[in-house]
């Protein structure tokens, strides 16, 4: 696997990830439990993944003197994309860090005999005005087959933005899906709280969580 140590491949490596992954992991932790450390999670992601965010310098003044400072360039559109529907548990952190940001969801379920991803919601637009000044945030807590990654990258792509303009956020990843976005997108940031062991033959990701959407809508059966 060595093609998904790419320098693209940021895996964000700091004690409160390894609490809450071991959290979000234990199958007999409660829903509520379960959210919380997906929230944290979420933000510690976000924040990694927003870093690079451009700023441009603005006069205001202060109760004391006027000064200049620097707030998020509002010349750039950020767009966070949930893959629905385990990516809101993201988007919804996303939305309260990130000033004035868009979330445009995609749906999308996975057929469980061919792993393949079928459509069923696409909030993008036709196509993009000025894409060199777009941000594109998809996000979805798992990386397993990588094939519903695969998509969404690929809508995007199609609709105009850069691929430099591009970040993937999830929680959890694997070995197959890493090497899939990887061989196709070389220059697609991708931002990771763990690289799990592998797949099993269900396309889940071993050790992994089960399925991210019914842990955190409690549609799960121990
Ligand atoms: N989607 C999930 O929710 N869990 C997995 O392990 C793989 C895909």
């Amino acid at each position: 696997m060595k093609n998904i140590m790419s320098n693209n491949v940021i895996v964000v490596n700091h004690p409160l990830c390894e609490h809450n992954l071991a959290v979000i992991r234990d199958k007999n932790i409660n829903s509520d439990g379960f959210k919380n450390s997906m929230r944290r999670l979420a933000t510690i992601l976000i924040l990694e993944a927003t870093k690079d965010l451009p700023l441009k310098k603005y006069n205001i003044e202060t109760p004391i003197k006027e000064c200049t400072v620097n707030k998020v360039d509002d010349d750039y559109k950020i767009i966070f994309a949930p893959i629905l529907r385990a990516g809101l548990a993201i988007s919804d952190v996303a939305s309260a860090i990130v000033p004035d940001a868009s979330i445009q969801h995609v749906g999308m379920y996975r057929d469980e005999t061919t792993l393949e991803p079928v459509w069923y919601y696409d909030k993008t637009p036709v196509y993009y005005e000025n894409p060199e000044k777009i941000k594109v945030f998809i996000l979805d807590p798992m990386i397993a087959t990588g094939n519903s990654s695969h998509a969404a990258i690929s809508l995007f792509l199609k609709k105009g933005i850069l691929i430099e303009n591009m970040v993937f956020v999830s929680i959890l990843s694997c070995p197959e899906g890493l090497s899939l976005l990887t061989k196709d997108f070389p220059d697609l940031k991708i931002i990771t709280a763990k690289i799990d062991e592998c797949l099993n033959e269900r396309g889940y990701i071993v050790p992994g969580l089960g399925d991210a959407g019914d842990r955190l809508f409690n549609t799960f059966e121990k």
